[in-house]
């Protein structure tokens, strides 16, 4: 079998890629490990950039994202029982973000590529990828009990964190730059209406809280807790006081979130890394196979799209003009912007949350960072212009 782009991973990534080239005109095939169910299912952020909602629209998955998204012109931080709006267009000449769970995203676009796409097959578990350096990478997998290759003109890893693409970069010419941070973040669904209409990030004494949400009806809330914590320690009552107790403000103690059934609860581990380069020869990186960030800054989606969005434009280039410049710079080109958006998720994470092992003195700046931000224009146009995410050419 053959193929000119072989994807590996149906995330985000490798949907989105999938539906840039069917759209483009250039066939792929994708190869996904887990179940549709699986996939579909996964519990994610869920804030989408102006970029990603564009090229979501342009890629045939407008529809839902359109009537069910929520557009949202700010966030509120929270910090010394003070509250600060952040006017994102205000600050940003007009840019906002919105609200809609990965889940729907997937949804849309698996519809989408099994209506009208080119192959997309679940179950289908990639070993190794060979001859990156070669005019015909293949991909091997197995596939309903048998072993199969995939011959491609290019492979593309969207294959996550713990994907086998990687490994087609030869360990001597592969770099991976990590933090890994001393807490993580117990997530919960809830059936119970958000008690804000924008997000709240809030720094207390207590450890970092974000009230978000995934619709009218439904609350997405996390709590900062020490590594290795087990769910089961925390029981939904529990979960709540903590909450309210964060989201404390000085003005209105008496303010608490609404509660509801909790419908699922976990936790995550905050982790920055980035793998350089993210291209071997004929061999492509995107999404988390070559980066994450903490939730902190909700950039872990919107970064995954642009790489996706540069890579598709890259390969339309080259069927249109024979010219490799655009997939050449590929690898440049995304890692200017994964290692702002690095910067940033650190920034927001290490200025909300409290490390464990924290002076006051550490205390006392992250105070002093989080007035300015409150006090400062310049300083909550950084913050605006970092949240919603660097403008990219239109699709
Ligand atoms: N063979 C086939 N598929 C694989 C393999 C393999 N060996 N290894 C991993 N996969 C699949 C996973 O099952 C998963 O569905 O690759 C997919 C990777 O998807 P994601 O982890 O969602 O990564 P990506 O598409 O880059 O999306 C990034 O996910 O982690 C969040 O915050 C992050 O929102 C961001 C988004
Ligand atoms: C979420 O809704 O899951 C979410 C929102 C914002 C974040 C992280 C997660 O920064």
């Amino acid at each position: 079998m053959h193929t000119t782009v072989g994807i590996i991973g149906a995330g985000p990534a490798g949907l989105l890629l999938a539906r840039l080239l069917h759209r483009a005109g250039i066939d792929s095939v994708v190869l996904e490990s887990r179940d549709r169910d699986y996939v579909e299912q996964r519990q994610r952020a869920g804030i989408l950039e102006q970029a990603t909602v564009d090229a979501l629209r342009a890629a045939g998955a407008g529809g839902r994202l359109d009537a069910e998204g929520i557009p949202h012109d700010g966030i509120e931080l929270r910090h010394g029982g003070r509250a600060t709006r952040i006017d994102f267009p205000g600050l940003t000449g007009g840019r906002r973000v919105w609200v809609y769970a990965q889940t729907e995203v997937v949804k849309d676009l698996v519809a989408l590529q099994l209506a009208e796409g080119g192959p997309l097959h679940f179950e289908a578990e990639v070993t190794a990828v060979h001859g990156a350096d070669t005019d015909r990478p293949t991909i091997r997998y197995t596939h309903q009990g048998r072993e199969r290759i995939l011959s491609c003109d290019y492979v593309v890893g969207c294959d996550g964190f713990h994907g086998v693409t990687r490994q087609a970069v030869p360990a001597a010419e592969r770099r991976t730059h990590e933090r890994v941070y001393p807490y993580s973040w117990l997530g919960i669904l809830a059936d119970a209406p958000p008690v804000y209409d924008e997000l709240i990030y809030a720094h207390s004494e207590r450890g970092f809280a974000l009230a978000s949400m995934r619709s009218p009806s439904v609350s997405r809330l996390y709590l900062q807790v020490p590594n290795g914590t087990d769910p089961a320690d925390w029981p939904d009552e529990r979960i709540w006081d903590e909450l309210d107790a964060r989201l404390a403000l000085r003005d209105t103690a008496g303010a608490r979130l609404h509660r509801g059934p909790v419908t699922q609860k976990s936790v995550l581990p905050m982790r920055s890394s980035v793998t350089e380069p993210m291209r071997w020869g004929r061999v492509f990186l995107a999404g988390d196979a070559a980066h994450i960030v903490p939730p902190t800054g909700a950039k872990g989606l919107n970064l995954a799209a642009a790489d996706v969005i540069v890579l598709a434009r890259a390969f339309a280039h080259h069927r249109a003009t024979g010219s490799t410049e655009l997939l050449d710079a590929y690898s440049d080109t995304c890692l200017r912007r994964v290692w702002r958006a690095e910067h940033f998720s650190y920034f927001m994470t290490t200025t909300l949350h409290t490390d464990p092992g924290q002076s006051g003195f550490e205390t006392r700046l992250q105070l002093s960072q989080l007035d300015r931000i409150a006090d400062s224009r310049h300083a909550a146009t950084e913050l605006a212009e970092n949240y919603t995410g660097l403008p990219l050419d239109p699709v």
